[in-house]
């Protein structure tokens, strides 16, 4: 067991921060929260537990990276395409290198350490078709410590020879990395099925992710409504189907565990079907800008109602920081306000929720991570706000902090990142 005393900041509803300005984190020895608030309501309570003194340091929880993909890391910023080129010119060669087992282990060593260092936590992960590097990358996430769900990229379909899978073999290498992985670590690292989109996955591929994700309650991911040519691509495709999201609804594909990549141009009878399903849609702000893809209209979906989370999508977002997705997300909803007239726009306190409690419920582990509750695990991280302040100050509001944190977030500023009690990454505490 062990108290951290630091300046404690979580999300308390999707509008607003809670704060313990001078607070005590307990956490015990199964890496559970075991109390959390004022120091001086907590310590007392646990005469001879050791203290860990972080202060001027703020503790925050873990960041959530709800859609990123491993292999496309060291293609990032490569300026100049829309979504379809992109992915033919920079993106399926970077993919292709995947085939080597001991490419696939390296790139994903640095794309952990680096996801932890930036203060993610919780990472849900597309790797690529090939099963080999898919158990690679789960067994560097396994010692990395980071909480992860990931799979195996799936489709048959008008993809690059070299990436085109048989549907069978698709099928049964995810379904035996999902028996090998999913709820390993003691739940740490689960299984997403990554039937990638539409127009490279055929209705057999797309029916059977969704049965292996209703049969082992795992994760599905895959990417919806992102850009214009993909969105008549699927209507020349799926000429049967009414939208976009009707080809993943009537092919089993939507449900409480699916998680929606970009999800920007949807109809209201797609948002109904997603809601009804209780799928969750993964804003991802920096790819939709990087890629010309479009602005989501984040308020709305909210008010709406839709289950809803926050992505870098690495590569098509050029970095691995929920920092800079986070400011990305104010930025690309003011922008959006102030072009159509829209409703005011999303504020630091509004990204911060959905890069913590927002993710965790489209993950359906809000019980478990997104903030600093006793019981939950003990996922966070610890964060010196005068990296990212011109006056060095630490003890100011908690919007000015957080504000400051997102727009001017400093590589230095994440001081150490904690998963179950464990420290994963630290730099001079
Ligand atoms: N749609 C299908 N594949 C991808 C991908 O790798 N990245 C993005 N942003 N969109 C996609
Ligand atoms: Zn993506």
């Amino acid at each position: 067991m062990i108290l951290y005393r630091a300046h404690l900041l979580w999300s308390a509803s999707p509008t607003q921060l809670g704060e313990a300005a001078d607070g005590a984190l307990l956490v015990d020895a199964t890496g559970r929260i075991g109390a959390s608030g004022p120091f001086e309501q907590i310590a007392p309570h646990h005469p001879g537990v050791e203290i860990q003194d972080l202060r001027p340091l703020w503790i925050l929880p873990g960041l959530i990276d709800l859609h990123v993909h491993l292999p496309q890391y060291e293609a990032v910023a490569m300026d100049g395409l829309e979504l379809l080129p992109w992915l033919e010119v920079h993106i399926f060669p970077a993919e292709a290198r995947f085939a080597n087992v001991g490419v696939a282990r390296q790139a994903a060593k640095c794309f952990f350490a680096d996801l932890l260092a930036l203060g993610t936590t919780t990472a849900v992960v597309y790797s690529t078709i090939h099963q080999a590097a898919t158990d690679a990358a789960f067994q560097e996430a396994e010692s990395s410590g980071i909480r992860c769900a990931m799979g195996k990229v799936m489709m048959d379909r008008h993809a690059p020879p070299a990436l085109c899978e048989d549907t069978e073999t698709s099928l049964q290498q995810s379904e035996e990395l999902l028996q090998q992985w999913h709820g390993k670590a003691d739940g740490r690292l689960l299984y997403a099925l990554a039937p990638r989109f539409a127009p490279m996955c055929s209705p057999e591929l797309m029916r059977g992710a969704g049965a292996l994700s209703d049969k082992y309650d795992a994760y599905l991911q895959t990417h919806l409504s992102e850009n214009a040519q993909e969105l008549a691509w699927v209507k020349q495709l799926f000429p049967d189907c009414a939208s976009y999201t009707e080809v993943y609804h009537r092919h089993g594909m939507l449900n409480a565990r699916t998680l929606l990549g970009h999800g920007i141009h949807l109809e209201a009878t797609e948002r109904a079907l997603i809601r009804e399903a209780g799928a969750s849609i993964v804003h991802c702000p920096s790819s939709n800008a990087f890629l010309q893809s479009g602005v989501m209209p984040l308020k709305q979906w909210r008010e709406e109602g839709l289950g809803l989370g926050l992505g870098t999508d690495v590569a098509g977002g050029p970095t691995l920081s929920m920092w800079q997705e986070m400011a990305m997300a104010c930025t690309a909803s003011k922008l959006r306000s102030a072009l159509l007239h829209e409703q005011a726009a999303v504020a630091p306190a509004e990204a911060f929720h959905l890069a913590t409690r927002s993710s965790a419920q489209a993950l359906g582990l809000q019980s478990r991570i997104g903030g600093l509750e006793p019981g939950l695990d003990a996922d966070f991280i610890v964060v010196d706000p005068r990296c990212s302040d011109p006056a060095r100050r630490t003890e100011e509001a908690a919007e000015l902090v957080l504000s400051r944190l997102l727009y001017r977030a400093d590589p230095r500023m994440v001081r150490a990142t904690y998963v179950r009690g464990r420290r994963c990454s630290a730099l001079d505490l």
